[in-house]
C-alpha cells in the first residue's frame, strides 16, 4: 500500500527520534556482531509516532523476518503458543497493543521470552504433565500506549524499553517532504511546513494530511501544494492552527462550557463527550497535555488559560479554584 511506501526501512532514513534511534543502533549493532538475536524492545507512547515502524526496521536492520500480532487478536494461550512455535532463528514477534493481551496468553510469554521455550499441558487431572517446547531464538517487541498498563512481570522481561516521544515541526516538514517525494507530488517548502504545523506532532497523521491536501491540489489548482493550498485544505478538514481536530476541541469547550474548565473525573469528561475513557486518556489527551491547553491536577482535569483564549472565550477567573 501507499501508506507501507511512505514507511522507512532503515534507521537512516527515519527522521527523529534521535534517541531511540542511537540506542537501537548500538544494540542492533552489538547483537549483530554477537551474531545473537536483539534483547526483546518495548516501544510506549502516543499512537502514530513510529512503533510499528521502528519494530520493521529492526528486524530489516537484523536481516529477520517480521511476525504481526496485537494483544486483543489473541484469546487463546495455544494461539500464541502456535505463533511463537512458527517463528524462526532470529524472527521480530511485534506484539501491539500488548498491555491487552489476557492473563493467561501473557502467561505463555514469560518462558517464551526468558528461556525461549513454552510449557505445554498433556492430559487431564491426575495424569497432567507439562512438557517443554523449545522455541528458536526472537525478538518480542511490543508497543503500548502507556509503558504503565503493562503487569510488572511482563514489563521486566524487556531488556530495552524505549518512550517515543511527539515529533517537532522540523522533523515533521522533513517526513512530509520526503513523503510528498515518495508519492510524486509537488510541494512547497511552505506547504510542508503548514502541513507539519498542524500535524499535532505525529507522522501518521502527517501523511495523512498530506495525502487530502493532495487531492485538493489536484483538483482545485495545478496539482501543486502551496501554502494557500494547504491552508485552504486544512481549514476545510477543520484542523486548527494548533493542529486540534474536531474532538480535541470537544474535550476542551465540554470542560469550559459543562465543568466550568475544571478540575473534572476523567470518567465523567469521557461519559460527557461520548468518548471511551482509555481513548480518552490514550490518544487525545498527551497532545492536549504537551501543547499547554488542558493541565492534569490531583483533583482532576481543567482547561488552561490557553484554552480558553484559543477557543474564543473571555479568560477564566482562576481566583475561585
Ligand atoms: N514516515 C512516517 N514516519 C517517518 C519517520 N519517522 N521518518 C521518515 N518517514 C516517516
Amino acid at each position: 500500500s501507499l501508506e507501507g511506501n511512505l514507511r522507512p526501512q532503515s534507521l537512516d532514513e527515519y527522521i527523529g527520534q534521535q534517541k531511540t534511534k542511537d540506542t537501537l543502533k548500538i544494540y542492533i549493532e552489538a547483537a549483530k556482531q554477537r551474531h545473537d538475536s536483539l534483547d526483546h524492545v518495548l516501544f510506549y507512547g502516543p499512537p502514530g509516532l513510529g512503533k510499528t515502524t521502528l519494530s520493521a526496521i529492526i528486524a530489516n536492520e537484523m536481516g529477520t523476518h517480521m511476525k504481526v500480532t496485537s494483544g486483543p487478536a489473541i484469546e487463546k494461550p495455544g494461539e500464541m503458543a502456535a505463533i511463537l512455535n512458527n517463528l524462526q532463528e532470529g524472527d521480530v514477534l511485534f506484539v501491539d497493543e500488548i498491555h491487552r493481551l489476557n492473563r493467561q496468553v501473557e502467561e505463555v510469554l514469560y518462558p517464551a521470552m526468558e528461556d525461549f521455550a513454552i510449557d505445554i499441558m498433556i492430559g487431564k487431572g491426575a495424569s497432567a504433565r507439562s512438557i517443554r517446547l523449545d522455541l528458536p531464538k526472537f525478538t518480542l517487541v511490543g508497543a503500548t500506549t502507556r509503558a504503565g498498563l503493562l503487569s510488572a512481570p511482563l514489563r521486566d522481561r524487556f531488556g530495552v524499553t524505549q518512550r517515543l516521544e511527539f515529533y517537532d515541526k522540523k522533523e515533521l516538514t522533513t517526513i512530509i517532504l520526503r513523503s510528498a517525494q515518495v508519492l510524486g507530488v509537488e510541494i512547497e517548502p511552505n506547504g510542508a511546513a503548514e502541513i507539519a504545523k498542524r500535524s499535532r506532532g505525529t507522522p501518521r497523521l502527517a501523511n495523512r494530511l498530506l495525502k487530502r491536501v493532495r487531492d485538493f491540489a489536484q483538483v482545485k489548482y495545478n496539482g501543486v501544494i502551496t501554502y494557500d493550498v494547504a491552508c485552504f485544505a486544512l481549514d476545510l478538514l477543520e484542523v486548527d492552527q494548533y493542529g486540534l481536530d474536531k474532538t480535541d476541541r470537544r474535550i476542551l469547550q465540554t470542560l469550559i462550557l459543562n465543568f466550568q474548565g475544571g478540575p473534572v473525573g476523567l470518567e465523567t469528561l469521557a461519559a460527557s463527550i461520548g468518548e471511551d475513557s482509555g481513548t480518552l486518556e490514550d490518544v487525545y489527551e498527551p497532545y492536549l497535555l504537551q501543547t499547554g491547553f488542558l493541565n492534569r491536577t490531583p483533583r482532576g482535569r481543567m482547561a488552561s488559560v490557553l484554552a480558553y483564549t484559543h477557543l474564543g472565550y473571555p479568560r477564566p477567573d482562576l481566583s475561585t479554584k
